[in-house]
């Protein structure tokens, strides 16, 4: 295994290069099993994630051309439906498969994606929505069943909660379903518009977009893409709140704020500049962060996703934050190692309290999941001395080089063997 090793207390200066966004390019990924017909994807991020995907889709049976921030999809020859558990367990996004599988073969047998470390995550609503289209299973030692024996149909599907995939898991089961379906509190998610412009270009018609009511006519036949994956407005949060930190400035280019407004507002409110400019932003910060509360909401609310950052740049901002965690049930794991470097956090139950302290200094530390392993770099850029991150792994499933990304800015940070 392998750590990250930041040396902190370097100004960040120079340009970072925004990469494709992971949840739009795995669902798009997805898409491609709705078609025989091959499938091109642009702007591809080299991601573990993506390459999860891309295994998962071979071990279908389809055809994968993976080139550097490019891929090709040709599902011509599926002869499997099984997602296997060795498969699933190393990314949840891969119950995204079973509604295509569904709409396409008529059968999945998806590994059940187990909890994580930020929560159970459950996939109940993907079931019961697919079950109202006509597919009929159960889950077995582990696995979801399902089959549609007469093919999916339309339905108005109602949503208890807003699920990300699980919109994106119908949109994809509709567009090949016989009639109209209707989704009722769907995630409103800029992910999920460029997985309908794919479905669009694949000849699915599709309304209400963006809003919280979405409706799809479904095609007997679909036709192959060719997609280009928007940027990755998390990557772009995550390096918003590093800047914030560690202090500099920089211009992410290709970010595009118009998908961050919410956070953007709040990061300029603690004293974060963000303006426009020529290719994406500039991104500067030369003073101690203001305090501020930060509630997590579905879209277009605070994101889940940039919490784990915002919390270690404001581990140093002057005064106490309050940050509510309203998605997940234990998406606070970070809170532990960043005050094993000296932030003052105050965890109960989803309310974290943070208050402000003067430095944080550099120790071992251990990545949990994902973000948390971003909140850990973030913290380590700012922190005094050196801090070690392991298992790495955890970041590299959602983040492309991002030690070289942060180098290429001035940053003393690299990777050691464990
Ligand atoms: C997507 O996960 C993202 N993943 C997550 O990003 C993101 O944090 C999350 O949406 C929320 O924005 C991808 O897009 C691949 P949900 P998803 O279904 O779809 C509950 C990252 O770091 N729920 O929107 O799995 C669930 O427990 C990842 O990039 C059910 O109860 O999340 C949660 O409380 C982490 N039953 C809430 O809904 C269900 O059937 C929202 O979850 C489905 C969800």
């Amino acid at each position: 295994m392998q750590k990250i090793v930041v040396e902190g207390g370097c100004e960040l200066s120079g340009v970072i290069e925004i990469s494709g966004a992971k949840n739009s390019a795995l669902p798009v990924m997805a898409a491609a099993i709705l078609t025989d017909v091959p499938c091109h994807l642009n702007n591809v991020p080299e991601l573990r994630d993506v390459d999860s995907f891309a295994q998962l889709l071979s071990s279908f049976g389809a055809k994968i051309t993976p080139r550097e921030h490019y891929v090709d999809i040709d599902c011509s020859s599926i002869r499997s439906v099984t997602a296997h558990y060795d498969l699933v367990k190393k990314m949840r996004a891969s119950i995204l498969v079973l509604g295509p599988l569904l709409a396409r073969q008529g059968m999945a047998r998806v590994s059940l994606p187990g909890g994580c470390a930020i929560g159970v995550r459950p996939v109940n609503f993907h079931i019961e929505a697919l079950k109202k289209m006509g597919a009929v299973g159960a889950l077995e030692n582990g696995y979801i069943n399902m089959k549609a024996p007469h093919g999916l149909h339309g339905a108005k599907i109602f949503f208890p909660k807003v699920t990300v995939t699980g919109t994106e898991n119908i949109l994809m089961a509709a567009s090949l379903a016989t009639g109209k379906t209707v989704i009722y509190n769907a995630a409103k998610e800029p992910e999920i518009a460029n997985l309908a412009n794919a479905l669009k270009k694949m000849g699915a018609h599709i309304t209400g977009i963006g809003s919280s009511k979405i409706a799809v006519e479904g095609k007997s036949l679909l036709n192959g893409f060719n997609e280009t994956i928007m940027a990755d407005r998390i990557e772009t949060g995550t390096f918003i709140s590093a800047i914030g930190a560690s202090k500099g400035s920089v211009v992410l280019e290709g970010a595009d704020i118009s998908l961050l407004e919410y956070p953007v507002e709040l990061y300029r409110l603690i004293g974060i500049n963000i303006d426009k400019c020529t290719g994406g932003i500039r991104v500067s910060c030369n003073k101690r962060l203001k305090n501020t509360s930060i509630l997590t909401a579905a879209y277009p609310g605070f994101p889940t996703d940039l919490q784990a950052q915002a919390m270690a740049a404001l581990s140093l901002a002057d005064g106490i934050s309050f940050i509510d965690e309203n998605i997940f049930e234990n998406r606070f794991m970070h809170a532990a190692e960043l005050s094993r470097m000296g932030a003052d956090i105050k965890i109960n139950g989803r309310h974290a309290i943070i208050k402000g302290a003067e430095h944080l200094y550099g120790t071992d530390v251990m990545a949990t999941d994902l973000r948390a392993s971003a909140s850990l770099v973030v913290a380590g850029l700012a922190a005094i001395g050196v801090t070690k991150i392991s298992r790495a792994y955890h970041i590299d499933r959602g983040y492309e080089k991002i030690e070289k990304k942060l180098e290429a800015v001035g940053a003393k940070i690299w990777r050691e063997n464990q």
